[in-house]
């Protein structure tokens, strides 16, 4: 695992596209969330990204009508596909049998051949897309009933809490580890006890992001108050850098 720290999200951003570039994925896995924005706009100002790349989300929520503004692949596309004119992947959340669209992303990843680069935020209780705490190492695409934190972190971006979704489809944790590069990003000090348990405590389902630490090509990219608690716990288990 490599830590960069930065300065600020535009120094993420730069880091990060930089890597993206050079490694020109041809499946791109992407996270949604306030964390990638600047990467997403960097990356379409750039207009460095083959067309032919291929982005896959990696969690949507489920019942939200076709055409709401916080659909992720509504968000991706408005983000980054369509700028870029890249083709995007997504399960399909209006399926009348979401487990069924479960198990077709999973078809629908194993015949792209995998993900070459996952980007990747974290929650503040340490979810990887969806999978919130308590979710097995194991897990494949599945429906998620989503954490009390989860929908309350991201209830400023509907009109209060009572209109997040109870649900999500979420890439599960084996899809993520099995992405051939892993960029993870963390802002902010309320990311801090997310990420330090992540580099530092126990790899342990309470730490979703924990399941990332022997990948073996994986870079965090964090800002100092993301990192603030990160060598409190390290000084007393194991180095990671
Ligand atoms: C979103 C996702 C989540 C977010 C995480 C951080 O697709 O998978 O795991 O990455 O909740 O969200 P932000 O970046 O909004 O703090």
């Amino acid at each position: 695992m490599q830590i960069i720290e930065v300065a600020d999200p535009a120094e993420a951003a730069a880091f990060a596209a930089d890597l993206i570039e050079e490694h020109a994925p041809r499946v791109l896995g992407a996270a949604t969330g306030a964390t990638p924005e600047p990467l997403y706009r960097l990356l379409v100002a750039r207009q460095r990204l083959a067309p032919t790349t291929t982005v896959c989300l990696l969690d949507e929520y489920i019942g939200l009508p076709v055409g709401h503004r916080q659909r992720y692949r509504h968000v991706i596309e408005a983000q980054l596909v369509n700028p870029l004119g890249l083709t995007v992947v997504a399960p399909d959340v209006d399926a009348i049998d979401p487990t069924a669209a479960c198990r077709r992303y999973e078809d629908a990843l194993v015949e792209l051949g995998g993900i070459d680069l996952q980007i990747l935020g974290i929650g503040r209780n340490g979810h990887i897309g969806f999978n919130e705490p308590g979710t097995s190492f194991d897990t494949v695409t599945h429906v998620v009933e989503l954490a009390a934190t989860t929908r309350a972190d991201n209830a400023r971006c509907f009109d209060g809490l009572s209109g997040v979704p109870t649900h999500a489809i979420t890439q599960g944790i084996a899809n993520i580890r099995r992405a051939k590069r892993i960029v993870l990003i963390a802002f902010g000090r309320r990311k801090a006890n997310a990420v330090s348990a992540m580099l530092g405590g126990p790899v342990s389902t309470a730490s979703p992001a924990s399941a990332l630490r022997d990948h073996r090509d994986l870079v965090v990219i964090a800002d100092r108050e993301a990192l603030t608690q990160r060598n409190i716990i390290q000084s007393h288990s194991f180095g990671t850098a």
